[in-house]
């Protein structure tokens, strides 16, 4: 029996990119719907359980994406809502890539250092990236900062992260130029920079002057870099005595994680692909292995 992904996209047209990753993760048939909304997605769902056997509907799995992880994640609690009984398909939810960019960001600095009890500061953390890498972070005993340019954004990302990990460690903290950034690093021994595209959030020499400073990763991408000493295609490469991750070297380690991921989709029928879940694919395909 062929394996089919259907395809939930948020947007108005469907992503490319999210279709090629299923194409190279190994499905057969790929099915795009665009302009997905919680009121549309039923009669979809229905479409997916309705038409296979029970023992077979672990050869079709839902994918829900879109530029939105806020209109993703509604997306998806309708998804579950309409499941009933043996009547499911997996599901998996990577709206703008968020989960897996977030765990292929923590599952890299969990792959250099246990993370329990490690101060970690999260800059751009308010976005759909940095609040999965600080809550992934916090699920792992480090305690995060979120930083946020506002302070009452800062807090409700906080907030936000508690009650996902109910033993979380978090605090939260406003900075609005990369030098108050720096200052909200000391003391770090991991930086995550989840800031937007082409924010510059800590300035060039900041790394030589963090000195608890471990591991740092940026994931923007975009000129000019959030981590101005770092660079796109830094993988393990060390600066000042800090290791350093740009948004390429993680990039290799997500791809892998979103593969893995859709591949994994067809092994039952009632797989649910969250944050977590994503982030212990993304653990296995790193390498951790626990102590
Ligand atoms: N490597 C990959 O495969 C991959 C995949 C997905 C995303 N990404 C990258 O990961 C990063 C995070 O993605 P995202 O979607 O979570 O980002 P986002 O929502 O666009 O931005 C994250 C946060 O950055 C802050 N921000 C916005 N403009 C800023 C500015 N001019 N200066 C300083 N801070 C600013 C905002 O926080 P406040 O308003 O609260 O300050 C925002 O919540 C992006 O750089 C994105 O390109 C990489």
């Amino acid at each position: 029996m062929q394996t089919i992904l259907i395809q939930l996209d948020t947007d108005g047209q469907a992503s490319i990119f999210d279709r090629v990753v299923a194409v190279d993760s190994g499905v057969a048939q790929i099915f795009s719907c665009a302009g997905v909304t919680p009121e549309n997605v039923t009669s979809l769902v229905h479409g997916a359980i309705f038409t296979r056997g029970p023992a077979d509907l672990k050869h079709t799995a839902i994918f829900i994406g879109g530029s939105s992880a806020a209109a993703g994640e509604a997306v998806q609690k309708k998804v579950l809502k309409a499941f009933f009984g043996p009547l499911r398909v997996s599901v998996m939810m990577d709206s703008n890539g968020c989960n897996t960019t977030a765990a292929a960001a923590v599952a890299t600095a969990r792959k250099h250092m246990p993370l329990a009890g490690v101060p970690a500061t999260v800059l751009g953390a308010t976005g759909p990236v940095g609040m999965r890498a600080a809550e992934l972070l916090a699920a792992e005993g480090a305690q995060v900062t979120l930083v946020s340019r506002t302070m009452e954004r800062a807090q409700a990302a906080a907030e936000a992260v508690r009650g996902k990990v109910s033993a979380a460690v978090v605090l939260a903290g406003a900075a609005t130029d990369p030098q108050q950034n720096e200052s909200l690093c000391q003391g770090a021994a991991v930086v995550v920079a989840a800031g937007a595209a082409g924010a510059v959030l800590l300035p060039a020499g900041a790394l030589q002057r963090l000195p608890g400073l471990k591991l740092a990763i940026d994931l923007n991408a975009v000129p000019p870099l959030g981590l101005s000493d770092v660079s796109a295609m830094d993988k393990g490469v060390t600066h000042h005595g800090v290791l350093c991750y740009g948004a390429l070297g993680v990039g290799g380690l997500k791809m892998k994680v979103h593969r893995q991921c859709v591949a994994s989709l067809f092994e039952s029928s009632d797989r649910l692909l969250d944050t977590q879940a994503i982030y212990q694919v993304a653990r296995r395909t790193a390498g951790i292995v626990e102590q």
